[in-house]
């Protein structure tokens, strides 16, 4: 117990120093400041990598985009997506699903990332009625860094529930309540017309196959790989230059 109990410590000092001085410095009932179990980020890869990268980005002032995608995942992906998923368990199993139905490299990136600005804006703003229009969020921050096979698909996974509803007559009925709900906020069914513009724009197919997987990925029982995992699919995605 205390060999393990060293070993976390030191683990600290190396990893998350500020956690260190908490524990040294601060007095017990104050320790309530430190929010994230001790267990779950030494045995979690993805809350080890993503803690490596928030030490980064608060020694070097400066943070590369996978880096802080790992980060968002870290702080932010344990909030509820809804469904009895958060926002981690969600993206998983989407890109997930698409993995296990052969998706490219790509289309795996776009799946897991395609609710990314749901991790980008204020966790309280649909509590103030705003919309936040995630997956235009989302897609503005991943176009700086990333393809267009990467961003596409999630900007227009919310045009693609409107397409499908309009074109697949089973597809509605296959709609959770939630996603019911949120449809007519989108705008509800695209008209004809809507339909074949959609279909004139780039990766629309891609958002279609997407959209299928994203309403699939809200199984709180499903088991998938961690988001390390799907480090390579993502750096794959990258355009030449970024990091
Ligand atoms: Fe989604």
């Amino acid at each position: 117990m205390i060999t393990a109990s060293l070993r976390v410590f030191i683990n600290l000092i190396n990893f998350a120093p500020e956690w260190a001085l908490h524990l040294l410095f601060v007095k017990p009932y104050q320790c309530k400041v430190i929010t994230l179990p001790y267990y779950d980020l030494f045995s979690d890869p993805d809350k080890f990598n993503a803690k490596k990268a928030k030490n980064a980005m608060s020694n070097n002032k400066t943070l590369d985009a996978v880096a802080e995608i790992f980060a968002r995942f870290a702080h932010y992906g344990n909030l509820e997506y809804g469904e009895s998923v958060t926002q981690r368990q969600h993206a998983l199993q989407t890109a997930c699903l698409a993995e296990h139905e052969g998706a490219d490299t790509l289309l795996i990136a776009a799946t897991l990332l395609h609710d990314f600005g749901h991790l980008l804006h204020d966790e309280d703003i649909a509590d103030r009625g705003i919309d936040a229009v995630h997956e235009e969020l989302g897609a503005l921050y991943l176009e700086r860094y990333f393809v267009p096979a990467v961003v596409e698909p999630g900007r227009l996974h919310v045009q693609a529930k409107r397409y499908l509803c309009a074109v697949d007559p089973t597809y509605f009925s296959t709609l959770s309540p939630a996603s019911v709900q949120s449809l007519g906020l989108q705008g509800g069914p695209f008209d004809p017309a809507e339909a074949a513009a959609f279909e004139a724009l780039p990766h629309w197919q891609a958002a279609v196959d997407l959209r299928r997987w994203d309403d699939l990925g809200k199984d709180p029982h499903m088991t998938t790989p961690t988001l390390e995992h799907y480090r390579s699919h993502i750096t794959t995605g990258l355009k030449a230059g970024a990091s």
